[in-house]
């Protein structure tokens, strides 16, 4: 399997699973890390590993049929059959998601279906966990189709919200399970224990 990931922020998540393939926890190889923002610290963190960044935004083409272009012609130049979406804030192209049907996931910092959607991301996710008084928050990995954060869910992991937890001691917590989840299922996909049948993901054990 050969893997790209995109990523528009910090690459926590990029992070952890360069470390899992590294460490022969992912039987796979990461192929290219593609982000929306040349500056962002993923590319870097990319770089740092000599796993080629790209960036390509649709800022820089004046048609849309000449961004998606690049974005199919690089997947391809770089022999990728598997996306990783790890904090990207741009919607994926239909013409993506019907070509890596059922091979490109997403991971979401709450437990879908409920706190996703537009304008859930980030800390505003665990301040809307904790402003509904939920007891219990987690992460959800799940397939990219073509509504956001909808398609269906891979693996889930649940995390207690405390008392005194703030929005920012909570993405802590979050975040920390998504950096063992996210290479857990990747594996999973690497060793081909994934069946997709409609909305329901059966892990082949
Ligand atoms: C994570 O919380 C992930 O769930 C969400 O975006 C965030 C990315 O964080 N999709 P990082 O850049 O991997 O640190």
């Amino acid at each position: 399997m050969r893997i790209a990931i995109f990523a528009s922020g910090s690459g926590t998540n990029l992070q952890s699973i360069i470390d899992s393939v590294g460490d022969g926890n992912i039987d796979a190889e990461i192929g290219m890390v593609l982000s929306n923002k040349k500056d962002s610290y993923a590319l870097e963190r990319a770089r740092k590993h000599n796993i080629p960044g790209i960036c390509i935004s649709s800022k820089d083409f004046d048609n849309r049929g000449g961004f998606i272009g690049q974005m199919l012609g690089t997947l391809d130049e770089y022999g990728i059959d598997f996306i990783a979406l790890a904090g990207y804030m741009k919607k994926i192209p239909p013409e993506l998601i019907a070509k890596f049907r059922n091979r490109i996931t997403n991971i979401h910092p709450a437990l879908l279906p409920s706190f996703g959607g537009k304008g859930m991301y980030g800390i505003h996710v665990h301040r809307a966990v904790i402003e509904y008084g939920c007891k219990i928050t987690g992460v959800t990995v799940h397939i990219v189709d073509e509504q956001y954060d909808h398609g269906p869910v891979i693996a889930q992991q649940c995390v207690p919200v405390e008392n005194d937890d703030t929005p920012e001691t909570l993405a802590e917590k979050v975040l920390a399970v998504e950096h063992s989840l996210y290479p857990a299922v990747l594996q999973l996909f690497a060793r081909d224990k994934i069946e997709v049948d409609g909305q329901i993901v059966r892990i082949l054990i």
